[in-house]
């Protein structure tokens, strides 16, 4: 090949490679699975809806198990949280950590992606002093909890924690975003720890409450990303064409002038509701869509916000469902992208095809991939034999299955046992891709894997 055909072709391989990697789940789009309600899916059939959309990571109020195992083996990441109760047991007390940790994350590892436990939510503006202080004390304990664990995938888990926008003296303009004094300390210890761990700050900007107490036709333009005449703010010389960018960026003005300009945002929480009670302003299906479907539109099109431009914020839209039993006017009940039978309330531009079709359960036998390493096999068979419904008593010495000793062979046996007992969905045979299913079955001598040709 010439140079400049060379040239070209590796340019139109980076340029394939962009585009498929960007068909399939978004690493930057998120949502929440919030759980306050008495008529949601099972959790399996939520996983497999996620599957056939671009969400790529899930936030959880708890730590869920039926969800954090119906995850096992997907491309979708976990975000999981510390409830504010939870705050003072795990701030005065080390071993409280390690036992939240032995029985909230260390189950689920390393098949199910955890990427960061959030402690608390809003715990800076619960209105409770002592659970603010104490939040720093019990995410440094949580830390050593999973650092003490021992496991590789626990000790690389991000420990942070989601707050509100109201932790925010002044957001307009932008670069005049500037923490409350009242909990600069707190906050200062809090950051500190944040960026010596590498975690991001969290935060839950609502363009929905700006237009509410602000209910004009030019801010409704402006929160839901549709064509205004922007604001200017005279400090950075940017004009700002939406309210989301805004938000976002009155905190990093505020990390900034705090001294900590390198901590990652991530946005935990961001939606708007599709109805409401007859006084609540902008409720309404088509706003929803607006919003919700601009704003993954504004993500997926990597342009970033004016002060960090060339980069999408990871951002989870609230939420997954609506939650029925939550107290307060309509609105805090009609935030759901789904309705419990899994159809779309609206056309958010989240589904990469047609809904998945239901459970498979097809036939076959799940075993390793060709070219799956040691230490990928010897995770499986951890895991797996850990799991529920699993019987790894076959491959113990003496057993029927014990014979070859290898770990891919007694690795094989407690995938496929695994692959059976979770319902044999195609995800559940995948292993972080170290997995495969075959029609072919595996049975030998004596030997008998579970499961059944197509
Ligand atoms: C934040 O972390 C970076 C990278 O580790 C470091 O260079 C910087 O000094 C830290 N900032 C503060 C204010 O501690």
């Amino acid at each position: 090949m010439a140079p400049s055909t060379r040239l070209f072709f590796t340019m139109a391989m980076l340029l394939f490679s962009f585009f498929f990697s960007s068909a399939s789940s978004q690493s930057f789009i998120g949502v929440n699975y919030g759980q306050v309600a008495d008529n949601l899916p099972p959790p399996s059939a939520t996983i497999q809806l996620l599957r056939s959309t671009t969400v790529g990571k899930i936030r959880l109020y708890g730590a869920d198990p039926a969800i954090l195992r119906a995850l096992a083996g997907t491309q979708i990441s976990a975000v999981i949280g510390a409830a504010n109760g939870e705050i003072p047991s795990l701030a005065s007390d080390p071993s409280a950590a390690s036992r939240w940790v032995a029985s909230n994350v260390l189950p689920f590892l390393p098949s199910t992606s955890i990427s960061s436990i959030s402690v608390g939510n809003e715990a800076l503006s619960f209105g409770d002093p002592s659970v603010a202080s104490q939040l720093l004390p019990a995410m440094q304990n949580l830390r050593s909890a999973l650092i003490a664990s021992s496991t590789p995938s626990a000790a690389s888990i991000k420990v942070t924690s989601v707050h509100s926008m109201a932790v925010l003296a002044q957001s307009e303009p932008p670069s005049a975003g500037a923490f409350h004094s009242d909990i600069a300390p707190t906050l200062k210890g809090i950051l500190d720890f944040l960026n010596k761990t590498g975690s991001p700050f969290m935060i839950n900007p609502y363009p929905f409450f700006a237009y509410r107490s602000d209910p004009r036709p030019e801010t409704l333009a402006f929160c839901l990303f549709q064509s205004n005449p922007g604001r200017f703010d005279a400090g950075s010389k940017i004009t700002y064409t939406n309210m989301f960018d805004a938000q976002v960026d009155a905190i990093h003005s505020a990390l900034n002038s705090a001294g900590f300009p390198g901590i990652e945002i991530v946005v935990a929480e961001t939606g708007w509701p599709y109805r409401g009670d007859a006084n609540e302003v902008g409720t309404n299906v088509d706003n929803a869509r607006a919003f919700n479907g601009n704003l993954i539109a504004h993500l997926r099109s990597m342009v970033g916000t004016p002060l960090m431009p060339g980069k999408s914020v990871e951002t989870y839209i609230f939420a997954l469902y609506d939650e029925d039993l939550k107290p307060g006017p309509t609105s805090e009940r009609s935030f759901g992208l789904f309705r419990p039978d899994l159809t779309m309330t609206y056309d958010a531009g989240l589904m990469t095809k047609a809904p998945a079709a239901p459970a498979v359960a097809a036939g076959g036998w799940c075993v390793p991939k060709e070219g799956a390493t040691e230490e990928e096999l010897q995770a499986n068979l951890d895991f797996a034999c850990g799991q529920q419904g699993v019987d790894c008593l076959p491959i113990q010495p003496g057993g029927a299955c014990f014979e070859p000793n290898t770990v891919k062979s007694h690795a094989a046996y407690a995938m496929n046992q695994l692959f059976q007992v979770a319902g044999r969905n195609s995800w559940n045979c995948d292993f972080r891709q170290s997995a495969i299913l075959t029609s072919q079955n595996p049975s030998y001598d004596g030997c008998v894997f579970p499961g059944s040709g197509s």
